[in-house]
């Protein structure tokens, strides 16, 4: 699959089938994802693994914690994390992607920038595999506990997302993009 395909068909995949994902499959996404440009070479992204042992003891303490289940917004807190839970036991791996803070905020945006483009790079990698992906932002697997939970410190990394991957059930329809023109300026 050329460059141009894989960016043309990655979708957000939610309903995997549950088969699981082996590490030298994921150490060849991981490659992919840290050739992405990073200025001065700082290579601000951070991964963490989790195999499907680990989503399991993840999924397992997540509902333990009341501070992450009773959200502030308490009408749609339970309900989100107990939908998380049902999806969680389906994915082949969760890649949890922080990026190093800089006290610096030109340098802090340009490792966020960095950090997202090997995010990217990492969900095209796995749509030419043939896994199906989800960047996800999800409140509880964002929180700062989780984090911890996750081996990274909320106070030195920004959390920039979970990666969802597996095999995918079938191919969501790709959700509209605006014209192009909407979104360019030509300059000449
Ligand atoms: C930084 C980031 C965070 C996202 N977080 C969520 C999320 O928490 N929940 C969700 O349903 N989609 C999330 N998405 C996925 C978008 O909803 C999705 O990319 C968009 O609907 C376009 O669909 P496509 O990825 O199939 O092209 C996120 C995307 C990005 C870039």
């Amino acid at each position: 699959m050329d460059a141009f395909a894989a960016i043309r068909s990655r979708r957000t995949v939610k309903d995997f089938t549950g088969a699981p994902l082996d590490r030298a499959t994921l150490e060849t996404l991981l490659d992919a994802a840290r050739w992405a440009p990073t200025h001065r070479l700082s290579e601000p992204w951070r991964f963490a693994v989790l195999d499907q042992a680990a989503i399991a003891r993840l999924s397992a303490w997540l509902p333990t914690q009341p501070q992450i289940r009773d959200t502030p917004d308490a009408a749609k807190g339970p309900a989100k994390l107990a939908k998380l839970l049902e999806r969680l036991p389906t994915l082949g791996a969760l890649i949890n992607v922080t990026w190093v803070r800089s006290p610096n905020a030109e340098i802090d945006r340009e490792d966020l920038a960095a950090a997202a483009a090997a995010t990217q790079n990492l969900l095209l990698a796995a749509t030419a595999a043939g896994i199906g992906s989800f960047w996800s932002t999800n409140p509880a697997l964002g929180h700062p506990d989780t984090q911890r939970w996750c081996g990274s410190d909320p106070a030195s990394e920004g959390f920039l997302g979970s990666l969802w991957l597996g095999i995918a059930k079938q191919q969501p329809p790709a959700p509209p993009r605006r014209p192009l023109s909407e979104r360019v300026r030509w300059l000449s």
